[in-house]
């Protein structure tokens, strides 16, 4: 299969562009064409950013798993779909054709129906980056359960909250996951989470580390011990209606507990299969190496859904870029010749730390396009990743785009626009950014800064917030009439290439994850001695963000270092290790206005050494407070 709606030059990218945005009806049935429908659509797109109510492909009947493996039964059974290298690099690696993912996932689809998983169900998924992931994720594809994917690197606490807001009865997760030196204890944390869960039915537990668990019984059961009861190798796909919900992502927000975003069957699948084809230029045949976790929606998008829908080759990686050694990326690209490296500018900037040694010896010469997403990559990072990466021969794809987008949003094509580092550059066909003033309207020329919108509608638009219809309104298409706001600002310069400068609002982005500073200050107030707590983040040299937390402590006698660590403890428990404080000062109180409110401006400039120049602070209710936070800067 080639792909006919792949752009093969600047002018048709430009024309492609124009098409989609004057007549997007016309420019996305051409491309919906190409898929398998179980019955056609009647209606395109109908949207409105108000309520939001947005619907693409109404009428239309599919099943994403019957594109994303059936339908290459026919002329690449034998290809790999999906290649699995381990933690450890002296285990067996796994290559699992397209014909080996039609039987797990149509066995395991067995199984969840025989558990009494039905389409509609809420399915939480917690496991290792391992094969059987992929076909759990698959399997609730195939049934129309809804999936609700948790990254392995959350707490107990954050497991249970996601549960109880997606009500989801079922969990499927393995006894453990490795990560580099490390075994994590993935099903005893479940265990900890159901405590507060006890609506849960079913756990099934795929046996991967060999760590011993408790099992209860009537509630928990094995994964390999279920599917030995199959014997039927076919489950016919269920029928879902394009709107139906597909999965439940959770992400960080400003305000309050993460929300989970949903993302709908059609509109998505065209959207992250259009994207993976163009954005990367994808050719049959390619090995497209992208080292995120399927716990992520980059994973969810550009290790499943756009590559096994496009019939590509997937490479998925159970372990972590510095183990057994900094060489591991260069190690497996090299083991299996890949051809397109996505990863993270925290990733580069951490490996680009331990120098040129862990290049030795490597070729890396089967790479032909290398592509990053998160987080803005600084141009010192962008440069070691032309030349010692793609040795100043692969295109760099800066891929800019969100959870709640679905699929890629400003990019270059590989090799077809141009790249300029830094700089997302141009928007994807479908979509109509722009930038706003704090007063919302909108700022025309060229050269400016401001706040990033959409305008209109895309295939993969978040349909809702699970259970909360009101927060998406609020959270995106409130701040700006008839908008979609990212809560990014941008700059645009005379070309019309956007450059991503950050969040604009209250969350944070330490190494590529998204975190809301709420959040972590819930966190942090729920240690018994903390009296309030605010959080701000400042550059980081590998994690693009840190996170600094000024806390208000009850009766501070010495020990500061105990209460620091304690209190860093509790967050680890209470969301998870990604959300641990950097750095946490002691603070005898916070910049507050008249009105009682925090001002952050101010922390924030304190946490990035600032301390000159901080402007106005006639607002403040106690200027004192601001010299003894200077002083206590650490
Ligand atoms: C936020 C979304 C999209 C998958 C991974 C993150 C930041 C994302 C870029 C980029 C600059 C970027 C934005 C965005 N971001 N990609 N290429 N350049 N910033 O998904 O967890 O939903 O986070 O990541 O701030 O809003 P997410």
């Amino acid at each position: 299969m080639s792909y006919p709606y792949q752009i093969k030059s600047l002018e048709a990218y430009q024309e492609a562009w124009k098409k989609s945005i004057d007549a997007p009806a016309d420019f996305w049935s051409e491309i919906a064409n190409h898929f398998v429908w179980k019955k056609p659509w009647q209606n395109i797109l109908d949207w409105e950013f108000k309520t939001p109510a947005i619907k693409w492909f109404e009428g239309a009947q599919l099943n994403i798993t019957e594109n994303c493996i059936d339908r290459h039964l026919k002329d690449k059974a034998n290809q790999p779909a999906i290649i699995w290298e381990p933690n450890n690099p002296n285990d067996a690696h796994r290559l699992i054709t397209y014909a080996d993912l039609y039987e797990l996932v149509n066995q395991f689809a067995h199984v969840l129906q025989n558990n009494g998983i039905k389409k509609g169900d809420r399915v939480c998924i917690y496991m290792g980056m391992i094969p059987e992931l992929a076909v759990a994720v698959l399997a609730c594809a195939r049934i129309g359960a809804i999936h609700s994917v948790i990254f392995g690197g959350f707490s107990a606490q954050s497991i249970a909250d996601r549960l109880q807001d997606a009500q989801a009865e079922f969990v499927i997760t393995c006894d453990g996951a490795f990560r580099g030196p490390k075994d994590i204890p993935l099903k005893n944390v479940i265990d900890d989470a159901l405590v507060t869960c006890p609506f849960v039915k079913r756990v099934i537990v795929y046996m991967h580390t060999k760590t011993p668990v408790s099992m209860l019984k009537g509630r928990d059961v094995w994964w390999q011990e279920e599917v030995e009861k199959i014997e039927d190798k076919h489950f016919p796909a269920a029928c879902m209606e394009a709107e139906d919900p597909l999965f439940i992502l959770y992400t960080s927000g400003s305000t309050g507990k993460p929300k989970g975003v949903v993302h709908s069957c059609a509109g998505y699948m065209v959207y992250t299969n259009y994207t993976f084809v163009n954005v990367f230029q994808y050719q049959p045949e390619e090995i497209f190496f992208c080292t995120a976790d399927i716990g992520w929606i980059t994973g969810h998008s550009y290790i499943l859904y756009g590559p096994l829908s496009a019939g590509a080759t997937s490479l998925m990686f159970e372990g972590i870029p510095t183990f057994p050694d900094a060489g591991r990326f260069w190690d497996i690209i090299d083991k299996y010749k890949v051809n397109i490296l996505y990863t993270a500018p925290t990733a580069i900037r951490s490996l680009m730390a331990f120098g040129l040694g862990p290049l030795q010896n490597k070729d890396l010469g089967s790479l032909r396009v290398i592509g990053t997403v998160g987080e803005p990559i600084n141009e010192e990072a962008w440069h070691w990743y032309d030349e010692h990466i793609g040795k100043k021969n692969c295109p760099i794809v800066d891929t800019w785009w969100q959870t709640e987008t679905g699929g890629v949003m400003i990019s270059n094509l590989a090799g077809i626009t141009p790249a300029k580092p830094s700089f997302a550059t141009l928007p994807m066909p479908g979509v109509e950014p722009l930038l706003v003033d704090e007063k919302g309207n909108e700022i025309k020329e060229n050269n400016v800064t401001g706040n990033l919108c959409i305008r209109s509608a895309w295939p993969s638009t978040i349909r809702t917030t699970y259970g909360d219809h009101e927060r998406c309104r609020t959270n995106y298409f409130a701040t700006y009439d008839n908008l979609y706001f990212t809560g990014d600002g941008a700059y645009r310069d005379e070309n019309g290439f956007y450059r991503i400068t950050g969040r604009v609002d209250d969350v944070l982005n330490v190494s590529g994850h998204r975190i809301g500073t709420a959040e972590v200050e819930n966190a942090i107030n729920m240690h018994a001695g903390v009296i309030e707590s605010a959080v701000v983040g400042y550059p980081h040299d590998v994690k693009g963000q840190g996170i600094y937390a000024y806390v208000i402590y009850n009766g501070l006698h010495g020990e500061e270092e105990l209460i620091r660590k304690d209190i860093a403890a509790t967050v680890t428990r209470v969301i998870g290790p990604i959300a641990k404080p950097d750095k946490i000062q002691l603070v005898s109180g916070l910049p507050k206005t008249r009105s009682g409110k925090i001002m952050r401006r101010i922390l924030r400039k304190i946490a990035e050494g600032e301390l000159e120049n901080l402007g106005d602070t006639s607002t403040l209710l106690d200027s004192a407070v601001v010299d003894e936070i200077k002083n206590g800067k650490i």
